[in-house]
């Protein structure tokens, strides 16, 4: 039977309508509430995240990695003002995110989280190394992180709205059909649309909307916004190299390394970057424990 095709604003709505939209993040809402009075109060966003376990012993664990110094944070407080609010939002924003998203009918479920926390681990890698090494300015940690954490989320949704399309789609992939031309072949979207309308649904900012839109092709945005687009994708490389595949490929097909060529080309990024990239990403990943948060929820 010929799956049916849906128009990308559609997904959502559908989704909705069977009550399968992942909302925002409460505990985000509440994050956001105490970020947002005019002096910021320590307790009150200590209390915020220490009411969710798995929250807190990821920012103890952030706080006290390698690029801290190593010491362990002597308490939440300390840790969260090491971190500073940005981050540990975006710890938190992690941790909580998961939970939103109902298990896929035909990915592992860890195995795609592995993948998104480290493309999220690598975009905030990249974020320092563009703008140290590169003098660069890119994006802040804390969006680098959240932009590759989300770039593959409408796999997720994608597989929700329709398994038994979604499941030709991985087919078709494991035949060597590049995941994109798959999707829109069987379902008239692809997960790129879907992950930047959940971010605009969430209200991120149409900046980071489009870079997670355009991560398999940079060049279809204006030039001044391809960098940021070029960062997610760059993320998923490294992701990749390390062996965290997204569940639906696990190389790039011949069409996307080319585009991941003519990118790397565009901002001189040698293979020798990438390897170096990879294994302080690698560092990070296993140091702040997202590998473990990933495999606890397969
Ligand atoms: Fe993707
Ligand atoms: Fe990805």
């Amino acid at each position: 039977m010929p799956a049916t095709k849906i128009p990308t604003s559609a997904v959502l709505q559908l989704l909705h309508e069977r009550k399968a939209l992942p909302v925002f993040p409460a505990i985000i809402s509440r994050l956001d509430e105490a970020l947002a009075e005019q002096t910021v109060n320590m307790d009150r966003v200590v209390a915020i995240i220490a009411a969710d376990i798995m929250i807190a012993s990821r920012v103890l664990k952030a706080a006290g990695s390698v690029r801290y110094g190593m010491n362990p944070p002597k308490d939440l407080v300390e840790a969260v003002a090491r971190l500073g609010f940005t981050e540990v939002r975006a710890i938190a924003f992690a941790v909580s995110y998961t939970a939103g998203f109902t298990k896929p009918a035909h990915i592992a479920i860890h195995v795609f989280w592995r993948h998104a926390f480290a493309a999220a681990v690598a975009a905030r890698v990249l974020s320092v190394w563009f703008a140290q090494e590169r003098k660069q300015r890119v994006c802040d940690m804390a969006t680098a992180f959240l932009l590759g954490l989300a770039h593959d989320s409408g796999v997720l949704l994608l597989d929700l709205l329709n398994p038994e399309a979604y499941g030709q789609v991985i087919e078709a992939v494991a035949q060597g059909e590049d995941s994109l031309q798959a999707e829109q072949r069987i379902m008239g979207t692809t997960h790129p649309l879907i992950s930047a309308a959940l971010m605009k649904y969430w209200r991120f900012s149409d900046h980071m909307a489009m870079a997670v839109a355009a991560h398999h092709y940079p060049t279809r945005l204006q030039p001044e916004s391809q960098a940021l687009a070029d960062l997610v994708l760059f993320a998923e490389v490294i992701a990749v190299r390390l062996g965290y595949g997204n569940g639906v490929y696990q190389a790039p097909s011949p069409a996307m390394q080319g585009v991941i060529q003519q990118r790397c080309e565009v901002q001189s990024i040698t293979e020798e970057d990438i390897m170096m990239l990879s294994e302080q990403v690698d560092q990070q990943l296993q140091a702040e424990g997202w590998l473990a948060l990933a495999d606890g929820l397969g």
